[in-house]
């Protein structure tokens, strides 16, 4: 058996325009109609996604739902799990803490048009509003030249499109859940006052790379805890590499401004050990910002979201 990314959901490809994240918890009242209510969304989402996606065929709709350990236990009690599905445990230093917070069922959706992304969110919602609470709604947008908010190019040592599949999709080590994926979803707010009155070369040399020309800088010219190297995870000095779709959010007149970190992996391990590297080193980055939430969701492949709709997981 081979990955094949048709059977996978929107977790390899396409950061978007306008993006929304949703972290929903199941109110647990009631396991028997829960799970009914699940397999029916299950059902249900797949047409939805289908309808908008024929209603404005320009908008490249792409969504990704998942499921949190948690979830899993409660709602596919008989299921193997998949193989490195586990609650995120908080990752902290003596200064900087990356939380763990609640949370059931997740939503990644992006498109060009901002009412397919909203429409999709709003009749996913009419399946699943009585069963949940919202944790978390934010929305994202792609910011000038596809810069992260603090301005500088994001993706750049991300996997390229055609190689993208490899590392963000479960392959034969899991067989039940070949074409999943593991994303990890996290939010982190800015202060952009901190960050704006540094001097460009040194947020150059906090991220490791120049600003306006996305050139990386020479390991001598980066502060020891550039973005660029705390982040950057090697395994037998071979580069480990997951799928970022991170985007910007922000309130501006609140002055609330922030990343939503997005990260897809074939293996959840290689996306913890780089948070865990980027803690040990006390990344640049947590220097000026805040983490509000984070947790990992298991997105199951179309073919198991099928078996879910069919309550055969
Ligand atoms: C949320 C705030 C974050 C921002 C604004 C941010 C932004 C960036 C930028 C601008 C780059 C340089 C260009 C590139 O290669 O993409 C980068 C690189 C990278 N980031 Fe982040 N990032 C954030 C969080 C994270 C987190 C939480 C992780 C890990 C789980 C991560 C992993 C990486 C990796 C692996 C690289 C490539 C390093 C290399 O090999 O050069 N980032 N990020």
């Amino acid at each position: 058996m081979t990955i094949n990314p048709n059977l996978a959901q929107d977790v390899w490809k396409d950061i978007g325009e306008h993006v929304q994240f949703t972290v929903l918890e199941l109110k647990r009242e009631n396991p028997e109609t829960d799970r009914e209510a699940i397999a029916e969304f299950a059902d249900r989402s797949q047409a939805i996604i289908r309808s908008l996606r024929i209603r404005d065929a320009e908008a490249g709709l792409k969504v990704a739902i998942g499921f949190s350990n948690k979830a899993w236990d409660y709602l596919f009690p008989n299921a193997p799990k998949p193989k490195e599905l586990e609650t995120y445990q908080e990752i902290k230093n003596d200064k900087y803490i990356m939380p763990s917070t609640k949370g059931d069922l997740f939503f990644h959706i992006r498109a060009s048009n901002e009412a397919v992304v909203y429409e999709a969110q709003t009749q996913f919602m009419k399946f699943l509003e009585d069963i949940t609470e919202v944790v978390d709604e934010t929305k994202g947008f792609r910011y000038f030249e596809g810069r992260a908010i603090i301005g500088f190019i994001d993706g750049t040592e991300a996997p390229a499109i055609e190689d993208s599949a490899d590392y963000a999709l479960v392959g034969d080590e899991d067989p039940d859940y070949i074409n999943g994926s593991y994303a990890f979803a996290q939010k982190w707010q800015h202060n952009m006052k901190f960050w704006e009155n540094l001097k460009t070369e040194e947020q150059e040399k906090a991220v490791g790379r120049e600003k306006f020309s996305d050139l990386e800088l020479e390991d001598e010219d980066k502060y020891h805890n550039a973005h660029n190297v705390s982040s950057k995870l090697e395994i037998d000095g071979v580069e480990q590499k997951i799928i970022r779709m991170n985007v910007p959010f922000s309130n501006p007149a609140n002055g609330i401004t922030g990343t939503y970190f997005m990260g897809y992996a074939r293996h959840w391990t290689i996306t913890k050990m780089m948070l865990e590297q980027m803690m040990e080193t006390s990344d640049f980055l947590l220097s000026f910002s805040d983490i509000l939430t984070g947790q990992l969701f298991f997105i199951p492949s179309r073919t198991t979201l099928e078996k879910i709709a069919d309550q055969e997981l």
